[in-house]
This record gives C-alpha cells, structure tokens and sequence, in this order.
C-alpha cells in the first residue's frame, strides 16, 4: 500500500453513498476544468449501488457534467444485462437510465462474445478511445472498486494467474460469487488512474479492510492496487472501519 492514501470514515452507508457521490462529482468537475472531459470506471457487487442511485439524484444530477463523462467498467461477469449479476445491468437500472449521459460514452464490458475475446475488444475499446500506443498505459480520471472479504478487488481474486499480469490492461478470469467468466481490468491500468476509491460498508467488511489497511497482508490483491501517481482513497462508514485503531 503506498504510504499515501487517506481513509474518510462516514457514520453510515447512506452517508457513504453521499460522500462517493461527492468524490465522483469533484473528480469529474476537476477533469473537465483541465480538459474538457471525464473518464470514470466503476466496480460491481452491490456496495456503490447506494452512490450510483445517489447520482441519479440532485444535486449531482443537474451538478455534473454527464454529456462530457465517459463511464467504463472495472470488471463484469459474463452474463446478459438482464441477469441480476451483471454490474452494467444494475448500474444501467440505478444510473445510467436516469442520468442525461450520452450512450456512445457508456461502454460495457463486451459479454455477448467469448470472453477472452472480449478482453482484447474491450482493451482495444479502452485504448482506441485513448488514443494510446502499445508504450502507454490510459489514465482514467476515477477508479472506483469494491472489496471482497477475501481481499480481492475487481475480478483480481487470491492466487490466480491475472495478480501476475503486467501487459495486458483486461483479462478473462472465472472466479467469485457467482463463480463464472468474467473480464477484469487489471492491476497496470487500475494503477495509472489519477485517483483510486476503494468503497467499503459494513461490519462484514472490517476484518478485511483492517487486514489491508493496518496489517498490509501482502498476499491480498487489494494490496496491489498502488496508483503510481494517483490518488488512493479509502471510503468507509463506521461499521467496515470498526476494527480500525482509533488514532
Ligand atoms: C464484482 C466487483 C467486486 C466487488 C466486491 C465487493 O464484480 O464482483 O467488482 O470486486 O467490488 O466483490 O462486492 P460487494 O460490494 O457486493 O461486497
């Protein structure tokens, strides 16, 4: 874990979801202001459901400038949209309907086609809209990832061969809850992100995040999240925090 990363802690989940939101909105006004745009990719799982629908909601609904952000995805499972597991599916339901983006800048993880195929299309997604060469890693402006109790971020699940990526910017993985194909950015693309938010809520989620933040358990994909420049925050509310010294 770098030595530089803060952790906001919130009363509650719904604070929580009002504090992400807040991080989000300023990422993206901070974007726009230096280049006329904003790039963002969300996790799944079902902790930022609760910022996704604050979005959709004043003030960051009519604050935000959705006809300028260009929203991509951290990791999805291989599912159609309509099955309750897919991340698209439940951000399209709590965000994307409700906000005046623009569908050509709503990218999805490409699930309708053999996953390791969708990894290299997606990849080629990502770069083509950055227009960067195999030498350069795209920086999205905003990053923001969930964690499982396992210590895994993403699709980037304990002792699995994509931990070891460092090339490819999407792979293909089977694992998780539900256990099927996903496609997953890995760590070299997480790592260029100009500002990382981990979001975690709940009692369920105190051992880990003291696992990752006090006792840095090296073996935890979540440790490799290291933004090289960016960065790093960690969001909680006082129940994912408990285990926490309290300094
Ligand atoms: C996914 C997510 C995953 C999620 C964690 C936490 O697609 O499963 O990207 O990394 O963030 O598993 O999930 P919860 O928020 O549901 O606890």
């Amino acid at each position: 874990m770098p030595t530089q990363f803060q952790v906001i802690i919130q009363e509650n989940s719904d604070l929580l979801s009002e504090a992400g939101a807040t991080l989000f909105a300023e990422s993206a006004e901070q974007a726009v202001e230096d280049k006329g745009f904003f790039t963002v990719a969300l996790s799944g799982g079902s902790t930022p459901r609760g910022m996704h629908r604050r979005l959709a909601e004043d003030p960051f609904h009519s604050g935000i400038w959705w006809h300028k952000t260009h929203i991509f995805w951290v990791d999805e499972r291989c599912v159609p949209v309509e099955d309750p597991a897919s991340n698209y599916g439940a951000a399209r339901k709590d965000l994307i309907n409700w906000v005046p983006i623009i569908k050509k800048n709503v990218h999805p993880m490409p699930v309708h086609m053999p996953p390791h195929a969708g990894a290299v299309h997606y990849q080629r997604e990502i770069t083509d809209f950055f227009k960067t060469g195999p030498a350069e890693i795209p920086a999205f402006d905003l990053v923001l990832l969930g964690i499982g109790t396992d210590g895994h971020t993403a699709s980037l699940f304990p002792e699995t061969p994509v931990l070891r990526e460092q090339k490819q910017l999407v792979s293909m993985v089977k694992g998780g809850s539900p256990m099927v194909n996903r496609l997953t950015m890995t760590y070299p693309v997480l790592n260029q992100a100009r500002e990382v938010v981990f979001l975690a809520s709940g009692t369920g989620k105190a051992a880990i995040v003291q696992a990752l933040i006090e006792k840095k358990q090296r073996t935890l994909p979540a440790l490799g999240i290291r933004p090289r420049s960016g960065k790093l925050t960690w969001l909680l509310d006082r129940e994912s925090a408990s285990l926490l010294q309290k300094d």
